[in-house]
């Protein structure tokens, strides 16, 4: 795929002729990423923002006792590094790439530049920003009220919104995050994890197969966990 077609296919830039498609592409440099690389780090300088054309990366920040905590998973289509480029800040938090990743990267100055000659960007920008908050705040919610295996549940929807594939009313998950990974988003321990995704294959809401979960009927799951 060339970067016109990727770009197509990115809801950011949704709406936007071929030809502000093609002027925009000619300003974007590709760049790969190694499994576990960390693309961006909390508090250095902004100076670039990413479009994720292939793989999947996970932002985090380090809690005071050295806890890695998942603040979100994103996957192709999404973007990443906005925040520091337009409040001038320090990167708000660290950008790992969950398996071989790669971006279409922009610099500063032609990321403000396009925002400025083309608002339904910035529109689409702050609708994805609003989503966020939104699931930000839901976040911040869950972790005070619900159980671990509540939060386990809240996570699994969270993943299955940002990287799932919806089909006939069930969700699949092809590359669930590790187990760690899962716990460190959801604020308890691995093997709590382990065992609520045994005891939710038993009553049968998922079904796993390898890195796959499947949640069978994400409506129901949805009402009975959210
Ligand atoms: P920036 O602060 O420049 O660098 C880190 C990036 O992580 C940030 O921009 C956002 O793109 C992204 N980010 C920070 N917090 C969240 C969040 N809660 N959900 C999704 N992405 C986030």
């Amino acid at each position: 795929m060339d970067k016109i077609e990727l770009l197509q296919s990115v809801p950011l830039f949704s709406d936007l002729s071929q030809s502000s498609l093609k002027k925009i592409s000619e300003r974007m440099v590709t760049r790969s990423y190694h499994k576990g690389q960390i693309i961006l780090m909390e508090e250095s300088l902004g100076e670039t923002f990413f479009v994720i054309s292939r793989g999947s990366v996970k932002v985090t920040r380090m809690s005071d006792d050295g806890r890695e905590v998942i603040l979100a998973m994103l996957g192709e289509g999404d973007f990443f590094g906005e925040m520091s480029l337009l409040d001038g800040e320090g990167r708000s938090a660290n950008i790992v790439a969950i398996d071989e990743a790669e971006a279409l990267t922009i610099k500063r100055s032609d990321f403000l530049e396009i925002l400025e000659q083309f608002p339904k960007i910035a529109i689409h920008l702050l609708e994805e920003l609003t989503r966020r908050l939104r699931r930000s705040d839901q976040q911040i919610e869950s972790l005070s009220l619900s159980d671990a295996e509540q939060r386990i549940a809240i996570t699994l929807i969270r993943l299955a919104e940002e990287l799932g594939t919806i089909k006939g009313g069930a969700v699949t998950v092809r590359n669930l995050p590790y187990q760690q990974d899962i716990a460190n988003m959801a604020g308890t321990s691995r093997e709590t994890v382990s065992r609520t995704l045994k005891i939710l294959e038993e009553k049968g809401y998922i079904e796993r197969d390898g890195k796959a979960l499947v949640i069978l009927d994400f409506m129901t799951f949805c009402k009975i966990f959210s």
